[in-house]
């Protein structure tokens, strides 16, 4: 039988929306880290390929980092921009409320 938990008692006795604003909180923490690895890589030169790699696995091995890389950027702003558009705010590390400067969509 499907139970439904509450959202006020989520997890471990923290509320849903307490849950959902660590949530968001560790993944803009996250979203400043990707900025700071991205900063560094485009900064740094590379060390040279290892021989052993064919150019196809080079290839590979560039648009793989690529992926990550936009899946890194677009997890925590599509989830900022979402929860920004419906009002529902961050509440940073249960501390500051930060203020919100899309516009509300109802949607
Ligand atoms: C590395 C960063 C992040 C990852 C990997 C991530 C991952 C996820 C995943 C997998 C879900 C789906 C949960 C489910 O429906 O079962 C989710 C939902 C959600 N996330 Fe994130 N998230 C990240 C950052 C953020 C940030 C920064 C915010 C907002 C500031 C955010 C806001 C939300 C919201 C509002 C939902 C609920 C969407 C709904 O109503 O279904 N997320 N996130």
């Amino acid at each position: 039988m499907l139970r439904i938990t509450p959202p006020e008692t989520a997890l471990g006795g923290f509320s849903q929306a307490t849950l959902y604003n660590w949530h968001k909180s560790v993944g803009l923490l996250f979203l400043l880290l990707a900025l700071a690895r991205y900063t560094w890589r485009r900064t740094t030169r590379l060390p040279d390929w290892a021989d052993s790699l064919s150019p196809g696995e080079r290839t590979l091995v560039h648009w793989y980092e690529r992926i990550l890389y936009l899946a890194m950027f677009v997890m925590p702003i599509s989830g900022y921009v979402y929860g920004m558009s419906g009002n529902y705010g961050v509440h940073l590390f249960s501390r500051v409320h930060l203020p919100n400067p899309l516009p509300v969509d109802a949607t």
